[in-house]
């Protein structure tokens, strides 16, 4: 079978699904590795290197792939050129792509989405989504301070005492945490919030302060790890009572989500007014509707002097690592799917199963069916 991974063409993705150290894997378990001349060149991987490592090269890939590996979901051309029968892996965005699923579904795709991995023990290898929000976590935090007009650190000098930056993270899972190892490395005090209270133990673990409010937070976790949507009212009081976190801090980073829903507003207009000019949010939500009211995605704006930016993509901004890091997910997924150098599906695996968006002309993924309001059979 050939494995097939494409250049990336979404406006400013630099990242690529396969790169040359992960080949031979995929080559020692029978498959055969196409890579489209320059897929891997913006994320420092150069066609040499992919034929070092066993690749073929070719100007055109879709047409020819049994399996494609992706990371931005294809375009409507681009499915149109994929083989009748055959199998995709990526960040299919299902729950926006609409066209682009039923697309999908019409030409007997079968497709993966690599954002809908089970948050199970067993797929932590596969777990995509992770592997990138370690990626922004830690580049939000670095953005913060090269937009920051203070230092981080705690610095005792001939010219006199700089104290420490004060940065405040909202939002303490995955990119919360490494915000917080990341800020924390570079000398900020740091403060953290998450409506799940298991994570206070990470939180402090990490060098920073859990911040108090008095929230019943008691439901704030579903079986799978992620949090609850909680009431408006919850929220409204969350923000009274984090408003002066807010305003006292010179950076401030928002990871704050709830699985398939807005993200919440927790910063208020009100509130960057009353942060000192020169403050700066880093609002990872920025893609879900943002968690301040101020931010507008993919841009950075100046508000009541106050720098809010709303990065949309910020593992494409890291792309050797992020490509690495992504590679090694799908690929181990791909060889949890492989059977005598074939994809095979067992449809009870829920490993399987959890990402399977597409199969033989249906939607087979509940939430992605509901979503998309169609019935099942699309062909
Ligand atoms: P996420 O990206 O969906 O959300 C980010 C964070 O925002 C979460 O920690 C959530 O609790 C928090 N949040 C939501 N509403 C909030 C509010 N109103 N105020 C403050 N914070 C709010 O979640 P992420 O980071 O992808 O994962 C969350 C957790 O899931 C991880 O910390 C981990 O414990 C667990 N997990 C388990 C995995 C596994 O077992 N395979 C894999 C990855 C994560």
């Amino acid at each position: 079978m050939i494995v097939g991974v494409p250049t990336e063409k979404f406006p400013g993705e630099r990242r690529v699904a396969l790169v040359p150290e992960l080949v031979p894997k995929l080559t020692k378990a029978g498959l055969e590795v196409l890579v489209q001349s320059g897929a891997g060149a913006a994320a420092g991987f150069s066609d040499r290197s992919y034929l070092e490592r066993g690749a073929r090269l070719e100007p055109e890939i879709f047409q020819r792939a049994d399996i494609l590996l992706k990371v931005q979901p294809p375009t409507a051309d681009e499915i149109g050129r994929m083989k009748e029968g055959s199998t995709l892996i990526g960040f299919l965005q299902p729950y926006t792509s609409t066209a682009e699923i039923r697309t999908l579904a019409a030409r007997r795709v079968t497709a993966f989405s690599m954002e809908l991995m089970p948050r199970i023990t067993r797929a932590q290898p596969m777990d995509a989504l992770s592997a990138m929000s370690t990626i922004s976590g830690y580049k939000a935090v670095l953005l913060a301070a090269s937009r920051l007009p203070k230092l981080f650190p705690l610095l005792m000098t001939a010219a006199g005492t700089i104290t420490p930056a004060r940065v405040l993270i909202i939002g303490a899972g995955v990119a919360g945490l490494q915000a917080i190892g990341t800020a924390k490395r570079l000398g900020a005090v740091v403060e953290a919030y998450d409506t799940r209270p298991t994570v206070r133990e990470q939180v402090e673990s990490l060098g920073a302060r859990f911040v108090e409010v008095d929230l019943e937070t008691k439901d704030a976790e579903d079986k799978t790890g992620y949090a609850r949507a909680q009431s408006e009212e919850f929220y409204t009081q969350q923000r009274q009572m984090m408003s002066r976190y807010v305003t006292g801090a010179d950076v401030v980073i928002t990871t704050a989500l709830v699985p398939g829903r807005r993200a919440p507003v927790l910063i208020t207009e009100e509130m960057v007014q009353g942060m000192r000019a020169g403050s700066v949010i880093v609002d990872l939500a920025a893609e879900q509707g943002g968690n301040c009211a101020l931010t507008e995605p993919g841009q950075e704006v100046i508000r009541h002097g106050v720098v809010v930016i709303g990065p949309t993509n910020l593992p494409s901004t890291v792309p050797l690592h992020a490509s690495q890091m992504y590679a090694r997910t799908v690929t181990n997924f791909l060889m949890h799917l492989l059977q005598d150098g074939r994809v095979h599906l067992d449809l009870n695996d829920e490993l399987t199963r959890g990402p399977l968006v597409v199969h033989q002309g249906e939607i087979l993924h509940a939430a992605v069916k509901a979503r998309l309001s169609v019935g099942a059979k699309v062909s």
